[in-house]
């Protein structure tokens, strides 16, 4: 296979770092991100155009500080250091680190030296962001500065000649003004980068990569009919066919029509090839829910025998090779921030079956932010309603009907909500919203329907706007669109005769309902 461009991310801890790459993207030159400890035998045969240097929470003087060897800036490949990177390099090549006398956070107004290849093209002055204590006292011999902030004499320095660039503030983060064009210059101007890198050529190269790896091995996948699996069963199936096995588990709490949906496109429409395994397993759900109301036991019942059901389908198929996991880059982060307080157990994130038989996890996903994983998706054909999904929790519906859980509420509930999505979607809404959806709250009432007293239950509607899912606001929606959802849920749907609008950001509420 031709070598591809290449840009080399070498992550020092940095929480950019994945934000870095994404950037690298975005300019259409392929990235991936490594272990800051990657060996320079390993660099060498990757072959990189550039290698960018990530920030870090470390100092250069801690005891355990990650380095790198001094060889990798003979190699003669272009290097942008970030922050700890920064201030790594000036450290490695001789110069000097120390205190800064002012800790600088946040926007800083910078002065740059606009001959710099780097600073090519931008105004001489714009704001960045900072985030340092330790501080450039001294740069290693062969460098000169090319931007400096009032308190920071050294924002960013070169060895041009040597092709090795430092900069101490964020140029990926978008509180830095220039930073997208800092990264252009970065890549073309001084690593020479075509730039002819597309999404379609991230899926051909997993399909390629998978291909190599499974040799003739089978692959098993849960298939939960969510964007992330969704995306890596097409990916898996483009690459490996029939030695794909996807067990999807209809746990009798998705919404409304979406299992066969989910069957439709992976098994009738003949769009991919792979061993379609649906395990219709409503009534073994509703039986384990039976009685229970408790937010928590409810995540924990659905997350342990969904689990239990992947494991027998799993038993049937035999032992396998690999199993998949559409595990995407922010799935990464939250789960391993490990100290914060548990808020809801999350169900699909680590939890593993404990007696599959197989010998290792392929995450294709592993490097993507969702806006890229669905961009993957429409590349593999699949369809623009199931790329463009919104968010749908593991545990489905159950956690969106307060109290317990039954066969009837769940219908109810799935009416609501189709009817709710459908009047959004008319409405031009459905991409402009984080996420909506409707939620059966146990509250019963008296309503009146013809001469009838009626005592029926109120469903709620939620809908946020959002960019990260761990805030977010109530949007504002027209009230002409609810007034058409009230009046058609009411008389659509029986045993509802209220509708309520969930008015609360997050905090202090959450999203979802339980
Ligand atoms: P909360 O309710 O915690 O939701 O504000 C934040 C986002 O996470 C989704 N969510 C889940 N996703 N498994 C998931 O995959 C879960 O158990 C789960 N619980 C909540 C929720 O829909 C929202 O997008």
């Amino acid at each position: 296979m031709e070598k591809k461009e290449l840009i080399l991310v070498l992550d020092f801890g940095g929480q950019y770092n994945q934000l870095i790459a994404r950037r690298v993207r975005e300019c259409n030159v392929y990235c991936e991100v490594h272990p800051y400890n990657l060996s320079l035998e390993t660099i060498k045969e990757l072959c990189p155009k550039g290698i960018i240097f990530t920030g870090g929470p470390s100092s250069v003087y801690d005891e355990h500080a990650p380095k790198c060897c001094a060889e990798l800036f003979e190699l003669g490949v272009p290097i942008l250091g970030i922050c700890y990177g920064a201030q790594l390099m000036t450290d490695v090549l001789g110069g000097q680190i120390g205190k800064a006398p002012v800790r600088e956070y946040g926007k800083m107004e910078v002065t740059f030296d606009t001959d710099s290849l780097l600073f090519q093209g931008n105004r001489s002055t714009s704001v960045t962001w900072m985030s340092h204590t330790d501080y450039i006292e001294h740069l290693a011999d062969g460098f000169k500065v090319s931007a400096h902030t009032p308190s920071c004499p050294v924002a960013a320095a070169e060895n041009a000649e040597k092709k090795l660039y430092l900069v101490q503030f964020h140029p990926e983060v978008v509180h830095t003004e220039q930073g997208v064009e800092i990264l252009h210059n970065f890549l073309f101007r001084v690593c020479g980068c075509a730039g002819d890198w597309k999404m379609d050529s991230f899926v051909e190269t997993s399909i390629q990569a998978i291909r190599e790896k499974v040799g003739s091995g089978k692959v098993l996948l849960a298939l939960s009919g969510g964007v992330d699996s969704s995306v890596a069963a097409a990916l898996l199936s483009k690459a490996v066919g029939n030695q794909l096995t996807c067990v999807f588990v209809d746990h009798g709490l998705l919404r409304k029509n979406e299992g066969d949906e989910v069957e439709e496109v992976f098994s009738k429409s003949g769009m991919f090839h792979l061993n379609f395994v649906r395990a219709n397993v409503q009534e073994r759900f509703y039986e384990k829910l039976s009685g229970v109301t408790e937010p928590e036991k409810k995540r924990k019942i659905i997350g342990e025998e969904f689990i239990r059901v992947f494991e027998e389908e799993a038993k049937k198929i035999g032992a396998v090779d690999y199993l998949v996991q559409g595990t995407i880059y922010p799935d990464v982060i939250e789960s391993g921030l490990g100290k914060s307080a548990v808020i809801k157990s999350h169900h699909n994130v680590g939890g593993l079956p404990d007696y599959v038989d197989f010998k290792e996890i392929i995450e294709p996903l592993r490097l993507l932010f969702k806006d890229e994983v669905r961009k993957a998706g429409l590349e593999l054909g699949l369809p623009p309603h199931l790329v463009y999904r919104q968010p749908f929790p593991g545990p489905g519906l159950a956690i969106r009907i307060i109290g317990e859980v039954t066969a009837e509420k769940i219908k109810m509930l799935q009416d609501a909500d189709a009817i709710y999505r459908e009047e959004i979607a008319k409405a031009g809404l459905d991409r402009e919203i984080g996420q909506y959806f409707a939620a059966l709250t146990n509250m019963r009432s008296v309503g009146v329907m013809g001469d009838e007293r009626t005592y029926d239950y109120a469903v709620a509607l939620r809908a946020v706007t959002t960019t990260d899912f761990m805030t977010a606001e109530a949007a504002k929606l027209p009230w002409d669109v609810l007034e058409r959802v009230t009046s058609r849920i009411v008389n659509e749907v029986q045993h509802i005769n209220r509708v309520m609008y969930d008015c609360t950001g997050k905090p202090p509420a959450t999203i979802e309902w339980e």
